[in-house]
């Protein structure tokens, strides 16, 4: 077997693995991950993994666990490297890490990047970045208080939605992303990010307008700003996004901007 076909069998068991333990959880009646983020380890990632994550400082001293080193975002971006994890490697131009402050309390996560984020490098910078600034400002924030990223990393062909095996190898690094950042929200942008995110197949028009846990993260699903594009700027969608903000801003103690639809 050549090195290209063993990667893709390792990802397509690194997949099942997972989709077995979540299988195993849901039928021992949990519903989501109700750990804290922070529970989840790097011995937890690494299986998912083909390269594994810089070393730990976690440490036994006179019989305590010291608390492991804060993972940075760059050393995570770092521990991407090159990434060729799966197959959207070798069309990408550039890997799409993610952008905004590491130290957000609120992240928006989208599906991927399309062909404007692939030639910048930077996540939602096309047209559906304008509509979502658009929904960033009406919640009286900048993008520079938040972060940005994606499920997956690099553009997948035609824009099509990523593909199991691709989310499967990009996913540890996106869980690793919001465990350093730790933000107090996560809102997940359609139905690519809100699946993968909660590990359903519930459709985002079902998921969206409540809060759901991801590993001790409220997480609110919400229509993708591309969706909105298409179906524009007052349509019951976009109020239903502007409704799911509000819920956001709330929870995060924010003002809540007065907003009339127009007739
Ligand atoms: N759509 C996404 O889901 N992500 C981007 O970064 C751009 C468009």
């Amino acid at each position: 077997m050549n090195t290209c076909s063993n990667r893709h069998s390792t990802q397509s068991s690194m997949f099942a693995s997972l989709t077995a333990y979540l299988e195993d959880l849901q039928e021992s009646g949990v519903d989501g991950i109700p750990t804290e983020l922070t529970a989840v380890t790097e011995a937890e990632i690494a299986p998912y993994q083909s390269v594994p994550p810089e070393q730990s400082s976690e440490n036994e001293v006179n019989g305590n666990t010291v608390p492991k080193k804060h993972e940075t975002l760059e050393q995570i971006r770092k521990n991407m490297g090159d990434c060729q994890r799966c197959k959207l490697g070798a069309t990408r131009k550039n890997l799409v890490f993610g952008a905004g402050n590491p130290k957000a309390r609120l992240v928006f996560v989208g599906e991927g990047p399309g062909a404007d984020e692939d030639a910048q490098g930077e996540p939602f910078v096309g047209d559906a970045g304008k509509m979502l600034n658009r929904i960033i400002a009406a919640m009286e924030l900048k993008r520079e208080d938040v972060y940005i990223c994606n499920v997956v990393k690099c553009r997948p062909p035609q824009n099509r939605p990523p593909e199991t095996d691709e989310v499967g190898a990009c996913s540890p690094f996106l869980l690793r992303q919001l465990q350093s950042i730790r933000p107090e929200a996560i809102v997940a942008l359609g139905t690519s990010a809100a699946q993968a995110l909660l590990q359903t197949k519930v459709p985002i028009s079902k998921l969206r307008s409540k809060f759901h846990d991801f590993h001790g993260i409220p997480l609110m699903p919400t229509y993708h700003p591309s969706y909105l594009l298409r179906t524009g700027g007052n349509s019951d969608s976009f109020w239903s996004v502007w409704d799911d903000m509000t819920q956001v801003l709330q929870f995060l103690n924010l003002p809540v901007p007065n907003k009339t639809r127009k007739k």
